[in-house]
């Protein structure tokens, strides 16, 4: 049966290899997972205010749109060796108000991209931390960096190291029977 996956951008730049990334998995999974991409980039940063005094109608729009989903997929840059703002904004908005987190109990994967050869390392394993608290069971293997992405994509954002391709395509398999026990 048919699984809804969340995805999770952590880069609004028009050009984004993470949103390109992002698309080419979603070409390679499974054909029961469908996908939808979360809009975090109008989320205004959060305020504790906003629980006692009403939220944004986006935040409001992004915690419904979670809890109607089966699993997220998140596919991130690194900032400064952690995750963008604009993702951890999206996390901390979503768990609140307090007791009502959005992401607990939904299944997760992270995939990080990197122009550079250490692929997000720091980013990935920041937002794991992030995931552990807010009760999201996380893909642990295969884990996914992907490196030197400059190089890596052609002209139409696909992949063209078949090597590249026969891991992913592993990756989304694994993550969609990982969807499957929960
Ligand atoms: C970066 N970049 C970067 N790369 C990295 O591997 N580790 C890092 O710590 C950082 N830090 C960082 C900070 C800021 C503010 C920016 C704008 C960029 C480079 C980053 O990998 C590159 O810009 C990617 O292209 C960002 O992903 P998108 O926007 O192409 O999806």
């Amino acid at each position: 049966n048919t699984k809804t996956v969340g995805i999770v951008i952590g880069s609004l730049r028009k050009d984004s290899f993470n949103k390109k990334v992002a698309h080419f998995l979603t070409t390679i999974a499974p054909k029961h997972l469908t996908f939808q991409t979360l809009e975090i980039g109008d989320l205004p940063l959060y305020n504790q205010d906003f629980d006692e005094e009403g939220s944004p109608e986006s935040y409001i729009r992004l915690r419904k749109e979670i809890k109607a989903l089966d699993a997220v997929l998140f596919v991130t840059p690194e900032y400064n060796r952690s995750v963008p703002g604009v993702l951890k904004n999206a996390l901390d908005v979503a768990s609140r108000p307090y007791g009502q987190n959005a992401w607990k109990g939904k299944p997760a994967a992270v995939v990080s991209v990197s122009i550079g050869n250490i692929s997000g390392f720091g980013a990935n394993h920041h937002l794991r931390q992030s995931l552990t608290f807010l009760d999201m069971p996380t893909l642990q293997q295969p884990e996914m960096y992907l490196g030197d992405i400059a190089n890596s994509l052609d002209e139409q954002g696909n992949f063209n190291d078949a090597k590249t391709v026969e891991l992913l395509t592993s990756f989304m398999n694994t993550f969609a029977e990982w969807i499957n026990k929960f």
